[in-house]
């Protein structure tokens, strides 16, 4: 009897990939973790240290050190590696497009060629750029290729909502949309809290939140992983955990809405690019684009922030 098991590879193993692994044994996840990376003693590293945690964890989980032609039998492939933000002078991912792509094109290509038809998930910034990249080069359909596009934004952003009206961030119904970036936008007539609009909360408490700075809450959203790599030199948790999110929407066929970065195909007026929307996530990866009614100032800034990655799309040179 062949088990189904479940087997997410792991390509990178700096601080956001061993942290994803982590999440994802911690989490009990899956039934296996690969972990990929150039230098073999770093990924041999991470695997001996990860294993030490199993005693204390309610699911085995096995975890190995692998390469690319192990591929074939992979549910999903993270896709970590990237020009590293910390050397980021402009501190504007967009400018990591160059060096990223050449590091995802050696990672794509023997991966495929080793057989894998699972999901990609990228991380790899810029992660709109580079999601679509990996869908031309991986030649896969669109549902099974996602970057992580404004999940973690998204967290972010709750959290900055919930603290300010003193609720669990996962109380907040809110989203950034667009580009993983500086030009991201917020669909403020969207956003709830318990189901309450946004909207109606600030002004039935303006005694507790007194005047919101909206375009100050977007700023501090699309700035918080410069604070952080700021501090401590890059940011790793945060978006470890919105992966493991996301995969386990995909693994356990949840029709979770997330946003995430995928194909446009003429969803918010948009096409060909990957940009962060909300997006139905289960067992067949972007199974759904979920197209929010928005204001129209909201859409002209959606408009803006699309524009923006077609632009930096079209560097790809493809
Ligand atoms: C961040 O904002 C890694 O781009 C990711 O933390």
């Amino acid at each position: 009897m062949t088990l189904n098991r479940s087997k997410i590879a792991i390509v990178g193993c700096g601080f956001v990939g061993s942290s994803t692994a982590f999440s994802l044994l911690t989490q009990g996840v899956c039934d296996e973790i690969v972990l990929i990376d150039i230098n073999k003693e770093k990924a041999y590293g991470e695997v001996l240290d990860l294993k030490n945690s199993i005693e204390y964890l309610n699911r085995n989980t096995k975890v190995v050190v692998g390469s690319y032609e192990d591929c074939k039998d992979v549910d999903i492939v993270v896709i970590t590696a990237s020009a590293p933000m910390v050397e980021n002078q402009e501190q504007n991912r967009l400018t990591m497009l160059e060096s990223s792509k050449k590091i995802v094109k050696s990672i794509v290509e023997p991966i495929m060629k080793s057989g894998f038809d699972g999901h990609f998930i990228i991380i790899s910034n810029p992660v709109d750029i580079m999601a679509y990249y990996v869908y031309k080069l991986s030649g896969l359909p669109k549902n099974q290729v996602i970057g992580t596009g404004t999940s973690l934004d998204s967290a972010r952003l709750k959290n900055f909502i919930a603290d300010l009206v003193h609720v669990d961030p996962r109380s907040v119904y809110a989203y950034t949309m667009g580009e993983h970036g500086d030009s991201q936008m917020v669909p403020w007539s969207c956003v709830t809290i318990g189901g309450k609009a946004f909207y109606d909360v600030i002004e039935d408490n303006k005694d507790l939140v007194g005047d919101i700075n909206l375009d100050g809450l977007v700023h501090e959203t699309t700035r918080a992983g410069w604070e952080i790599l700021n501090r401590k030199g890059t940011t790793y948790y945060g978006i470890a955990t919105s992966t493991v999110g996301i995969i386990k929407a995909i693994l356990n066929d949840e029709n979770k809405i997330i946003p995430v970065s995928t194909l446009l195909e003429g969803e918010y007026g948009e096409e060909g690019i990957f940009c962060g929307v909300p997006v139905v996530l289960n067992r067949t990866g972007a199974s759904d684009v979920l197209e929010i009614h928005m204001r129209e100032d909201e859409m002209e800034k959606f408009k803006r922030s699309a524009n923006i990655i077609r632009e930096s799309i079209s560097k790809l040179g493809m």
